[in-house]
């Protein structure tokens, strides 16, 4: 949506104000006894009150009405979205899948939140680790209802189709190769403008972070200021057929009614924020001389669990770049992995796998189970001569990868129809090459 404002900066303390209501930030203190327009003061929590500094998130909120006033919560239907890791039987099989399915407006109106499924997932929300891979399908946009999430952080990927996200904060524009995060406990609604798709990582029990960097430095990655939040914006509007909130609450979804726009905050301050990115502004680093750097150099943002290095999940991304090594087999190496790598495709061709791994489909290869560029790719690029090119122009694949020993739903296997049963056949042609007469040659 042109004219939209945004402010730059990854976790900053931020201040914003509706310009329509100058003066509406409390000078000086969080709670006077008055706020500035008559507003009601309410912070939003996203750490532990006691969380030392560089961890401790939070914000207040200057709203028209403060968002205890709702009627009950009452269990909703839930569709496809769950957190029941037991209903399929574990299966260690590589998997892919074909695009997930849009359904047609004319068909059936699904919005954002009707259209999640999981797809995987691990832990549980309970006891604050754990993570869920969902597709979202919709052709809809939420009308008078609205979505927060108290279990976890959504990390959404548009694939097909721009969200207009409005939050508490203020709204955000967000196309295919940007991503938005939506942490826990903020309320947003989508607004979509046609057939819609992409992927949403969630993590419970931490907020997504930008990696160290090492001796890479200062910069390079996902740059903090290339980070965007929204402006203070509201509505102060009555909704006297009711406006639903939608709440994901230990695995399930509740809702209540209100009869007012949860929109309704005037002014706001802190560093607990949605967020968004644009992917073409990742720094990509690379090796310049010969071999791999391992994909870890390509992570956008991590959850970190409480072991040291390991994340609940990282977000990572694979953007066009030059391919410069020298003597190196270029493709991703074959490999078996104790993590597990769920990856998406936003657009174009994926290097390893040239065909069958298509945009707005998926793939899972599970902990240790092996997998690597199919036969085509693996003699293509041993015998190829070896000059700088460009890899994986108008392209732009991504990858969760997890600690966790995630389970594929019912959705995921069957209800979906999108499992593509022949992936393994990508592998079946590679070769044997070994020649057992082989000897160096004499330089
Ligand atoms: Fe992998």
């Amino acid at each position: 949506m042109a004219g939209l404002k945004y402010m730059s900066g990854f976790g900053n303390e931020f201040s914003s104000e509706d310009p329509r209501c100058p003066g509406s930030l409390p000078e000086g203190q969080n709670n006077p006894q008055v706020c500035p327009y008559g507003l009601y003061a309410e912070q939003l929590s996203g750490s532990a009150f006691t969380c030392p500094r560089p961890a401790n998130k939070r914000s207040w909120l200057y709203r028209v009405l403060p968002s205890v006033k709702h009627k009950p919560f009452s269990p909703a239907p839930r569709g496809d979205l769950t957190e029941s890791w037991e209903e399929a039987e574990p299966d260690p099989n590589q998997m892919r899948w074909l695009p997930f399915t849009i359904p047609t407006s004319s068909d059936t109106k699904v919005d954002f939140v009707a259209g999640l499924h999981t797809l995987c997932g691990a832990g549980d929300a309970k006891s604050r680790n754990g993570i869920c891979i969902h597709v979202y399908t919709c052709n809809t946009s939420m009308e008078d209802r609205c979505f927060n999430n108290s279990d976890g952080d959504f990390l959404i990927v548009p694939q097909q189709g721009e969200l207009l996200i409005t939050t508490e904060f203020g709204k955000m524009m967000v196309e295919p190769n940007e991503i938005a995060v939506i942490q826990q406990g903020m309320r947003f609604s989508v607004d979509v403008s046609g057939p819609t798709r992409g992927y949403v990582l969630e993590v419970y029990g931490a907020h997504y972070e930008l990696p160290d960097l090492g001796p890479i430095g200062a910069n390079g990655l996902a740059n903090p200021r290339d980070f965007l939040c929204p402006v203070a914006w509201y509505e102060d509007r009555q909704v006297s057929t009711g406006y639903t909130v939608v709440n994901k609450y230990q695995g399930k979804l509740f809702t209540c009614e209100q009869d007012f726009s949860p929109f309704n905050v005037v002014a706001w301050h802190g560093n607990y924020t949605p967020y968004k990115y644009g992917l073409e502004n990742f720094m990509v680093i690379n090796s310049v001389s010969f071999d791999h750097a391992d994909p870890s150099i390509f992570t956008v943002l991590t959850a970190k669990s409480t072991r040291p290095g390991v994340a609940i999940a990282d977000f990572v991304i694979f953007p066009p770049r030059w391919g410069v090594a020298d003597r190196t087999f270029r493709p991703p190496y074959y490999h078996r992995n104790c993590m597990s790598e769920f990856m998406g495709l936003i657009k174009g061709h994926y290097e390893a796998k040239e065909e069958g791994f298509q945009p707005g489909g998926g793939s899972l290869h599970s902990i240790m189970t092996p997998h690597g560029p199919d036969a085509e790719c693996f003699e293509k690029n041993t015998t190829s001569t070896l000059k700088p090119e460009r890899v994986a122009e108008g392209t732009m694949a991504f990858m969760f990868e997890s600690s966790f020993s995630m389970a594929v739903t019912k959705w995921g296997l069957k209800t979906c129809e999108r499992l593509d049963k022949s992936y393994y056949h990508c592998w079946e042609h590679l070769r044997s090459h070994f020649n057992p007469n082989w000897r160096p040659s004499k330089q």
